[in-house]
């Protein structure tokens, strides 16, 4: 299906659920990176989920109770002046044909435009978002239909977030969606296992940086997902570590946590290597605990289940297994439930991933909130990290020296499935057997 009509669907379906109000949507704000020039521009996911759309400081309205015209953009006008710099922007006409909008006005029609919209509506669905100044617009607007509702007798009487009817649906990812994801993980795996060929002791973290990244756009990846972190050594033990321009050593563990966006989806994907290819004892049996909670917690994942119970199994393995090897000390059961394992693990156990790296969704502690349905999809990335100066929580051991500078996680993307999930990072050896014969 052409995504045009795939967005045309989920207008479809989201109006269908607002009925008788209008929703607005804000593009996201140009960011500067210093003086005029700016950050590579991106578009908010709510409003790209919804149009398609991709350029800044436009405005899309969605009113289903509209008689002529339910999907209507507002547009930057076009400035053959700015065009010099950022090449030629749809015009009108373009849009309309393009993103399939039943109207097409300029952003500088606005005030006079938008009102024909909110004055039949029930409410506005509105997410106050980065834009101060369009925040204070739409309070604007709905203050005036506010005014005219005694007289009236109709119009919208509260404005309610948007993300209440939308980021449910975006929960639920569709198979362009999935497709999309897969072929940004087939992207970042190849990155990944191209970069592990190119480690030795000696070079710069950096360097295994740029290989990872020259793999991404090579295969015509949009950019990293988010800033990709290998942190060598006792840098492992920071969870988003960015500097990455420290010497690897021999007996360091790798952490790399990569990927890239594909059609503005991403990987996220975290393997941890021994540099010279061989684990030491340690680092060996912290790796086994890791990779065990995440077997676990992955086998967690199927509809009906939630979040939470994943991630209580996780911090079950981790907590028994840091038993095991003395780092921790007392009755599993308590030490669970007085969070002694928290110096060590002190993330969640992965996150939801989709338009955004950190999507959309519930994340609250809970049981029903949480509770996998089929096209959700999640990371599940336990680790554990004993830095230089952790300190063990109140009333447990010392901790050894031997144990410090191993920060180890592993990070897989899974969706959720009708009979329980698919691993879409599986490609990427992860035991340590595989590992110690690449
Ligand atoms: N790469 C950031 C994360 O794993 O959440
Ligand atoms: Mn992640
Ligand atoms: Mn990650």
């Amino acid at each position: 299906m052409k995504m045009k009509e795939e967005h045309r669907q989920r207008r479809e379906r989201f109006m269908k659920m607002i009925s008788n109000s209008t929703a607005v949507f804000r593009s996201s704000p140009v960011a500067i990176m210093h003086n005029d020039v700016e950050y590579p521009y991106r578009q908010d996911s709510d409003f790209f989920y919804l149009t398609g759309y991709k350029e800044p400081e436009a405005v899309a309205v969605i009113a289903p109770h509209h008689d002529k015209h339910q999907f209507v953009l507002f547009i930057q006008p076009e400035n053959p002046d700015q065009e010099i710099w950022t090449g030629k922007r749809p015009s009108v006409e373009e849009a309309k044909e393009v993103y399939g909008a039943d109207e097409v006005f300029l952003i500088t029609e606005i005030d006079e435009k938008l009102p024909q919209y909110l004055e039949n509506a029930d409410k506005i669905y509105y997410h106050f978002g980065r834009d101060r100044a369009f925040n204070e617009k739409v309070l604007r607007h709905w203050q005036l239909q506010i005014n005219k509702y005694p007289k009236r007798g109709k119009g919208p009487i509260a404005i309610q977030d948007s993300g209440t009817i939308l980021h449910p649906m975006r929960m639920v990812k569709s198979r362009a969606e999935i497709d999309l994801m897969r072929k940004a993980i087939a992207i970042s795996i190849e990155a990944h296992t191209h970069a592990r060929k190119t480690i030795r002791p000696g070079c710069y973290e950096y360097e295994i940086q740029a290989e990872i990244e020259y793999v991404f756009r090579r295969n015509g990846a949009d950019s990293p997902a988010y800033p990709t972190i290998v942190a060598s050594g006792p840098k492992s033990c920071i969870l988003h570590y960015t500097e990455n321009n420290r010497q690897l050593r021999d007996n360091d563990l790798i952490l790399i946590d990569a990927g890239c966006s594909y059609g503005y989806y991403p990987a996220d994907i975290t393997r941890t290597i021994p540099v010279s290819g061989k684990f030491t004892p340690e680092q060996k049996a912290i790796y086994e605990i890791v990779l065990e909670a995440q077997k676990q917690a992955i086998a967690k994942v199927r509809p009906e289940n939630t979040y939470q119970r994943a991630t209580e199994t996780a911090v079950r393995v981790i907590t028994k297994g840091l038993v095991e090897l003395g780092i921790l000390s007392g009755d599993v059961e308590e030490l669970i439930n007085e969070e002694k394992y928290k110096p060590f693990f002190m993330h969640r156990i992965g996150h939801w991933i989709g338009l955004d790296v950190h999507d959309v969704g519930l994340y609250q502690k809970g049981e029903a909130s949480k509770q996998f349905q089929p096209g959700n999809m999640l990371t599940v990335e336990p680790g554990i990290y004993i830095g230089p100066d952790t300190q063990p929580a109140e009333g447990q051991p010392g901790i050894e020296e031997k144990w410090r500078g191993i920060g180890i996680r592993i990070e897989d993307d899974v969706l959720v499935t009708t009979e329980g999930h698919e691993v879409l990072t599986s490609a990427l050896p992860k035991s340590v057997d595989e590992i110690e014969q690449f």
